[in-house]
């Protein structure tokens, strides 16, 4: 299917970000936009670029009502080398069919969506930031748009990729956060849609995240929705937890999202013959470790900051601080490989970085 490019012209065409010191995260995009259409019996269709401008959506959309509502993060960065790369793209694509499937979704061609991403930055790449640390966040998104009230599957769908650039994640370094173990409010149960990004998870973890916040938390540690005992993630990231020699992470059962940064970190830790368990971690354990000494380092793993330390977590009202506070050892090794590999700095022996001018 070929892709119409529309460019952006005139007014059409916003002023860049001065100062890269001062981007942020998540208000700032691009001049274009790619886009899909979908009808049921034609599919998808309609593959184009066009000059970012607001969506048109009825009223009635079903995605505003029932919340059939699917999206990914990723990132694109010049390399050290002055080349364009993504970090395991088809990987999130891969992921938002497993979204779309779950939601009844249609799937989405990855080799079209690939080529649509590639011509978009390509077309935008004055965009991207070049200090260090920063990048430009690709935020792919599928909406149900048909205008139809009833809760059924919807017939018509749009696919969406915006992009924009974005500031390093840590200005002053990699500071460890301070996390409040939730033991009311769940994020996802096995059995619904935890392992899935769609918009629902989001919105129902804010009141915790919140109220976690106003007692002066970076973030929430989330536990099992049955018994509220076994570790799952940390805020938007998936967490990690260094135990003697064991490096453990939550096994993925359908609750937590299968984060890309966590299966790079488990492959390198693979590489690195460190020993890595997949496994049921219950907050008692983690406790325990702390208070005997052998909880080493905890961390969380994500594409917006990929490796962030966790200095303190806070369990029924009692403090647990982990390394002192500061950044761990194989925290700081793990964040060093991601970026350097993201970077071109170094080989990437794992075939992650695709390569895009
Ligand atoms: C709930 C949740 N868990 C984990 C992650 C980390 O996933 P990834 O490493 O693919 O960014 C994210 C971010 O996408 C997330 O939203």
């Amino acid at each position: 299917m070929d892709i119409k490019i529309t460019k952006a012209e005139g007014d059409q065409l916003k002023p860049k970000p001065e100062d890269e010191s001062q981007i942020g995260f998540g208000s700032i995009f691009t001049d274009h936009i790619f886009l899909m259409d979908y009808v049921e019996k034609k599919g998808w269709h309609n593959p184009r670029i066009e000059p970012y401008a607001n969506l048109r959506l009825d009223p009635a959309a079903m995605a505003l009502h029932y919340g059939q509502e699917i999206f990914e993060g990723l990132k694109a960065y010049y390399g050290r080398d002055g080349h364009i790369y993504l970090f395991r793209a088809r990987d999130n694509f891969l992921r938002m069919n497993r979204s779309a499937e779950r939601l009844c979704m249609p799937k989405i061609n990855i080799d079209l969506v690939m080529e649509g991403l590639k011509e978009l930055i390509l077309l935008d790449r004055d965009w991207i930031p070049r200090s260090p640390g920063s990048s430009l966040y690709v935020r792919p998104t599928m909406l149900a748009t048909e205008p139809h009230l009833g809760v059924r599957p919807s017939k018509e769908y749009l696919f969406y990729i915006i992009i924009g650039p974005v500031g390093a994640y840590y200005k002053e370094g990699l500071n460890p956060v301070k996390i409040y173990v939730e033991d009311t409010y769940i994020r996802a149960a096995v059995g619904g849609t935890g392992y899935i990004k769609t918009g629902g998870n989001y919105a129902a973890s804010l009141l915790a995240a919140e109220k976690a916040k106003e007692k002066g938390f970076t973030q929430v540690l989330w536990l099992d929705a049955c018994e509220r005992r076994y570790v799952e993630e940390v805020g938007t990231m998936n967490i990690f937890f260094v135990m003697d020699d064991e490096v453990i992470t939550s096994p993925l059962t359908g609750s937590i999202l299968p984060g890309i940064t966590r299966d790079s970190v488990i492959q390198l830790l693979k590489s690195w013959d460190i020993k890595v368990s997949e496994r049921k971690l219950s907050i008692d354990e983690v406790v325990e470790a702390s208070e005997d000494g052998t909880l080493k380092e905890a961390f969380g793993t994500g594409t917006a900051a990929v490796i962030s330390p966790v200095g303190q977590i806070t369990y029924k009202g009692k403090d647990y601080v982990i390394s002192e506070g500061k950044m761990g050892e194989l925290s700081q090794r793990l964040y060093d490989e991601i970026v350097a590999i993201q970077y071109a700095e170094k080989d990437d022996p794992f075939g992650w970085r695709i390569r895009l001018d």
